[in-house]
């Protein structure tokens, strides 16, 4: 069986939307400074560029969530792989995701962290899939809404693959 990935959003409209977002970001948080906590793996590209693009101070730290298994769906069971190195207490926490799917690892991490006593906790995907809802994620800055498609690319992976494409692709087989 062999595989290909076709384009789905290329890296410059991916790049012309995180640039939009950085710029909203940057108006919604005048005069504060924004926590970033990336949602380690597939997070990170999209909050490497995006950090890049946000104009009030600010800094980052990281985590990794999976849920068990390494197949293309989410089983719902939701692991802390890595916590974060600073408290959250008093800061403008924004989570950078790639994808929100099922939304099963979100609702789970806002929760999470809103307990630290953060003055805020706000979400920010590079991806959405609505369709595949199953928990109620209040998204606060979508880069995209796409069908319900496995896409790889900008952080997202099959099977560990493909998360250095600089644009979103769907794996095809044949
Ligand atoms: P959830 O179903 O919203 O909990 O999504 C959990 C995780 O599944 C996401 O953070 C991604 O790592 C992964 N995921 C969901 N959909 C896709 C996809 O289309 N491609 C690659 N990974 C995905
Ligand atoms: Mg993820």
């Amino acid at each position: 069986m062999s595989e290909r990935v076709r384009v789905m959003l290329t890296e410059q409209q991916v790049n012309d939307r995180i640039k939009e977002i950085g710029e909203q970001i940057s108006k919604d948080y005048a005069g504060k400074s924004v926590h970033l906590v990336c949602v380690l793996k597939g997070g990170s590209f999209f909050m490497c560029e995006l950090a890049k693009r946000i104009t009030v101070p600010v800094t980052l730290d990281f985590m990794s969530a999976s849920s068990y298994g390494s197949s293309t769906k989410s089983s719902g069971v939701v692991k802390i792989v890595k916590d974060l190195d600073e408290p959250l207490k008093d800061k403008n926490v924004l989570v950078v995701e790639d994808i929100v799917d099922s939304g099963r690892t979100l609702s789970y991490l806002l929760k999470m962290l809103g307990d630290r006593g953060p003055a805020s906790v706000k979400l920010c995907t590079l991806l959405d899939k609505p369709e595949r809802r199953v928990t109620d994620v209040k998204v606060d800055y979508t880069g995209f809404e796409i069908p319900d498609e496995f896409v790889v690319g900008y952080g997202l992976d099959y099977d560990q693959r493909y998360r250095n494409l600089p644009y979103i692709g769907v794996v095809e087989f044949d």
